[in-house]
């Protein structure tokens, strides 16, 4: 019972991202990754949920604030909306947008956590050790890189404080049990063993309270602390979909897939896995984590200057060719590089050259001769099957590949068959197969570049709802000559 109704519904979900900036390529790359798996999803008929949202607690955005002069609310209040615009100018379609400072979501965590306590995860002790504020995390001298954050590299600061500790070194076995029984559970599978070490290592039990600032949830134990950051963020996916008792809840849970960026996998793969665990509420089925971008070489960074705006790449390119370029240049999963020149040569040989000539080609001549109803084997050239498995297992940059292959398909045969030379009707038949392929193509393109995808369907005059209408007959007769997809950029 449960299995098949899984099967019918996805849930896909962003990290919540914290609005101390506005949003730049990374954030931008894993919520357009969410906005393509969703609107995958959707077309295969399955009831979706796509969460995104922000992370607004915590002594990084409070001294945030603090330098702007402003409380922590006014601050974020602010950046949220240039998240919200930034995702809308994205052509990105989220269906919850969550602030961690949503009453609902402040009560849940507490809630949450009071659950853990109650099931003997939480004790009283004291912490003594680094912290690191940007990062919000507590490391040891030995995690440190030439004495500063491993994961910054910024200062770290000495604190001591009374804390309250979640006993996560309760759940090292469990976890590993869990891994084995789940090999899907964390994705890619080459980061596995880096997380499988780093348990068997040992793990320490955690302190999730912080005593000296107030900007956080109320610790539903003791007044006098605030919960630690992390653990209020990562309850946004519960909150989301309103836990414990709401509709969506009960619809969407498990996540199909949490994804997230590379830096932060071991809270999603070992402390979010270890608080479900405890709580006693089911664990996501996936947790996905992509590369980092560097740009032209260099670590995207404020100090370097060089941090990479979306909106100004797309305001000079076009949404659609960001949204396809860095899906296309890399392997979801692994590192990239983001440079302007690889973004304009991939925008001119393959969005210009290749599908925007295919589309303009081929509907000129349609306009003019018109086009007529024939057994397609054109078509059969399309592996979807192949794509589709590559979508299912967030090899995105493959499923591109194997739609670009079929869209030269295309156009070598336009180019050996000449529809332009031959008589009618075999010219309408001709036309009427290629343009049953630009169909499919722009249905299984929808997903990267909808703009560009409903462009076409506007044209030929279907919607793009469905795989079931992918391959539907086209109306027999002349069809509008399309506008140009995709002008050349001169470099
Ligand atoms: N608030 C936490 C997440 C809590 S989730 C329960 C957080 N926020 S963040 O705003 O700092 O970062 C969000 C995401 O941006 C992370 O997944 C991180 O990997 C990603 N990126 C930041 N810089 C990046 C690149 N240069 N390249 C790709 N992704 C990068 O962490």
């Amino acid at each position: 019972m449960a299995k098949a109704r899984e099967k019918n519904k996805f849930y896909v979900t962003t990290p919540v991202y914290y609005p101390t900036a506005k949003p730049h390529l990374g954030t931008a790359y894993t919520t357009i990754a969410a906005d393509i798996l969703a609107r995958w999803h959707k077309l295969k008929g399955e009831e979706t949920f796509f969460l995104t949202g922000t992370d607004e607690h915590g002594q990084k955005l409070d001294e945030a604030a603090k330098k702007a002069g402003k409380s922590p609310k006014e601050y974020t209040d602010v950046l949220v909306e240039e998240f919200k615009k930034a995702w809308k100018a994205l052509n990105i379609q989220f269906d919850g947008f969550i602030r961690t400072t949503d009453k609902k979501h402040e009560e849940n965590v507490q809630k949450l956590i009071k659950q853990i306590f109650d099931n003997g995860d939480i004790y009283k002790g004291t912490y003594k050790g680094l912290y690191c504020v940007p990062c919000e995390t507590y490391w040891t001298e030995k995690d440190l890189v030439n004495g500063k954050c491993p994961s910054c590299n910024r200062e770290v600061k000495e604190i001591e404080e009374e804390a309250y500790f979640f006993k996560l070194s309760e759940y090292q076995q469990k976890l590993l049990d869990f891994y084995e029984k789940n090999p899907n559970f964390i994705l890619p599978k080459f980061r596995k063993s880096e997380i499988v070490n780093r348990i068997k290592e040992g793990l320490k039990d955690i302190s999730f309270t912080r005593s000296k600032f107030k900007w956080g949830v109320e610790f539903p134990i003791d007044k006098n602390f605030v919960l630690w950051v992390w653990p209020d963020a990562l309850t946004n996916y519960l909150s989301g979909i309103d836990w414990p008792n709401g509709k969506n809840f009960k619809k969407f849970w498990p996540a199909d897939v949490h994804l997230i960026g590379k830096d932060i996998i071991f809270f999603h793969s070992i402390l979010w896995p270890a608080m479900l665990m405890s709580a006693g509420i089911e664990l996501p089925k996936s947790i996905f984590a992509h590369g980092w971008w560097t740009v032209n070489g260099e670590k995207m960074s404020k100090s370097k200057e060089n941090v990479v705006d979306p909106l100004e790449i797309a305001g000079k390119y076009g949404v659609d060719t960001l949204r396809y370029f860095i899906f296309r240049a890399t392997p979801f999963g692994q590192d990239g590089d983001f440079n302007e020149q690889a973004l304009i040569d991939r925008h001119n040989n393959e969005l210009a050259n290749k599908l925007g000539n295919l589309v303009v080609r081929v509907t000129t001549l349609a306009e003019k001769y018109g086009i007529k109803k024939t057994p397609n084997k054109l078509l059969n050239n399309l592996k979807f099957e192949e794509i589709e498995k590559h979508i299912e297992n967030y090899e995105i940059d493959k499923a591109l590949g194997i739609i670009f292959e079929f869209i030269d398909i295309c156009n070598e045969y336009v180019q050996r068959e000449k529809p332009w030379e031959t008589s009618y009707p075999a010219k309408g038949k001709l036309l009427y197969e290629v343009l049953s392929c630009i169909q499919a193509i722009a249905f299984l393109l929808w997903p990267f570049m909808p703009e560009t995808c409903e462009k076409i369907a506007g044209n030929l005059g279907f919607e793009i709802k469905s795989f079931k209408d992918m391959t539907k007959p086209l109306k027999e007769g002349k069809i509008n000559k399309s506008e140009i997809l995709f002008e050349k950029i001169k470099s």
